[in-house]
């Protein structure tokens, strides 16, 4: 969908677009490149700045529709606030609103104009990178339950134009290539995660899961059903699933494309608890929808599989969902139950609302044996998350600061953000049972790290981070209820990293 073209100064006023992008900064002369089109249009835009009806701000668009001049249908002024302040963010947030502005139009076809965004070399490409993914995610709807659908997307062919630049390097359409992939698996966690628990199940998310390895042939599933983790000794998992009469699943995920074909593979682990009624510790009824979404980190594992897979990156990965339902019903789980999981260590289920940890746990004893590179899991696991970092940032915590911070800068990069919390040992005795090797969850305060305190007791000596989404998987409440597609963005720059560095 995303182009790379390029023009001369010269040439610009006879382009042929059905909308043209014009990124404009506040309280600034118009440049060079916007001067030729603000004359072939009669000076519209010079006397629009003027009015200050447009002033360029932040964030702000205005669309110039009917012809603005003879070979350009459509012209959205984009708002880039003070060029001194200008940012990824800003530009995120201008190409998102500009986006929105797009989709009230019937336009098939649109131009964004890139010269003026000054910022040249790594910078440049990075803002080829966002400007697809922002666009990509923008243009995400979800209306497979209304029975008249939103119809207004109707951009087929999304142009990024360059005055006076050679589009003709080698590797110039990379970027846009990975913001269109990155954005695309976002938009497929998003569906998943929107999907209602009485859809989207276990057995859904193995389905899922199978289709995606089908697509490509260095790509395996493996579904390991609920009788076999009860074999196995998979007991926390099954205290879990038991309770409910959708059958529990653990899927395993494996992609094979490193360039040497033995490199150790990196282990990605999400929460796939499809709906948590929070079992016989039964959850208040306030939003207690929103936790058909407690499978985001599944959906996560599925999104990144899907970008790294159309991007055909050169790396070795295994990925495992814990896909299970948890639900009170006679076969439940009560408080006080104490079950053996796959490590041999016992558990005491005091509250199985912390359910997220106990399939994790044998999610992450089972991992195991592939010998990854390092484990990192995601999970929508503490309400304490929301508490401590809202939804802006998603919680980090690990056993080893280099992935750690590895992920936070990823984060950064590609605009999808996170916080480290400490996982110190002090922590630990919160989670100490009178009757069993450990307790599933804390005495209060911090309940955060004590969850993530638990999970470092299933990881051995490997390198493992946890990435607590609770906060930033969805938007809440009222109007703006959705999944986000977070933190796709995060886990796949980590591996594009990780994958240019092997
Ligand atoms: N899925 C929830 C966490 C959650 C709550 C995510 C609200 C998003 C919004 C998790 O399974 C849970 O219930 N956690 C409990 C743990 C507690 C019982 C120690 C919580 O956070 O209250
Ligand atoms: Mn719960
Ligand atoms: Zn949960």
């Amino acid at each position: 969908m995303f182009q790379l073209k390029s023009t001369t100064t010269a040439n610009l006023k006879s382009l042929k677009t059905a909308c043209l992008i014009l990124p404009i900064f506040e309280d600034a002369a118009l440049t060079a490149a916007i001067k030729p089109i603000d004359s072939a249009s009669g000076g519209m835009i010079k006397a629009l700045l003027k009015s200050k009806d447009f002033t360029g701000a932040s964030g702000k668009t205005h669309l110039l529709s009917s012809n603005p001049t003879s070979s350009i249908q459509r012209i959205i002024l984009l708002g880039c606030g003070k060029r001194e302040d200008f940012s990824m963010k800003t530009l995120k947030l201008a190409v998102a609103k500009s986006t929105k502005a797009l989709t009230t139009t019937k336009a098939t076809q649109a131009t964004l104009l890139t010269t003026d965004l000054k910022l040249s070399g790594k910078d440049k490409e990075h803002a080829y990178r966002i400007i697809s993914q922002t666009v990509t995610m923008q243009l995400y709807k979800f209306n497979q339950f209304k029975t008249k659908p939103d119809k207004s997307t109707t951009i087929k062919r999304f142009e990024l134009l360059e005055t006076k630049v050679n589009t003709g390097k080698k590797g110039e359409k990379k970027p846009m290539q990975q913001g269109e992939a990155i954005g695309n698996g976002a938009n497929l966690t998003r569906t998943l995660g929107n999907l209602p628990a009485n859809i989207c199940h276990p057995s859904y998310l193995a389905q899922e899961a199978r289709k995606l390895a089908k697509s490509n042939p260095k790509m395996s599933c493996k579904v390991i059903s609920e009788n076999e983790l009860k074999k196995m000794g998979a007991g926390a998992f099954v205290a879990v699933s038991q309770g409910s009469d959708q059958a529990g699943k653990m899927i395993i995920l494996e992609y094979k494309n490193a360039k040497r074909k033995t490199d150790a593979p990196y282990a990605i682990v999400g929460k796939g608890i499809t709906f948590d009624t929070g079992g016989i510790s039964l959850k208040n009824p306030p939003k207690m929808d929103e936790m058909k979404y407690d499978m985001c980190g599944a959906a996560t594992v599925l999104g990144v599989m899907h970008a790294i897979s159309t991007l055909n990156l050169p790396i070795n990965i295994v990925a495992a969902i814990a896909a299970a339902e948890n639900m009170p019903s006679a076969r439940a789980t009560r408080p006080g139950d104490i079950v053996t999981t796959l490590s041999g260590k016992t558990v005491e289920i005091l509250n199985t609302d912390a359910e997220g940890r106990l399939v994790l746990c044998d999610t992450l004893t089972y991992i195991q044996k592939y010998k990854p590179a390092a484990i990192i899991d995601m999970a929508t696991l503490t309400g304490a998350c929301i508490v401590a970092l809202g939804h802006h940032a998603s919680g980090i915590m690990g056993n080893d600061d280099d992935l750690v911070q590895e992920l936070l800068d990823a984060g950064t990069t590609a605009e999808d953000r996170a916080w480290q919390l400490p996982l110190w040992e002090e922590y630990r005795e919160q989670l100490d049972s009178e009757f069993a090797d450990i307790g599933n969850i804390g005495s209060p305060g911090a309940g955060t790290v004590t969850a993530a305190c638990f999970l470092s007791e299933f990881v051995g000596d490997y390198p493992w981070a946890h990435i607590d989404i609770a906060g930033t998987a969805w938007r809440s409440g009222g109007q703006g209820k959705a999944a986000s597609g977070r933190p796709v963005p995060l886990l796949t720059q980590y591996l594009i990293s990780k994958s240019e560095s092997a």
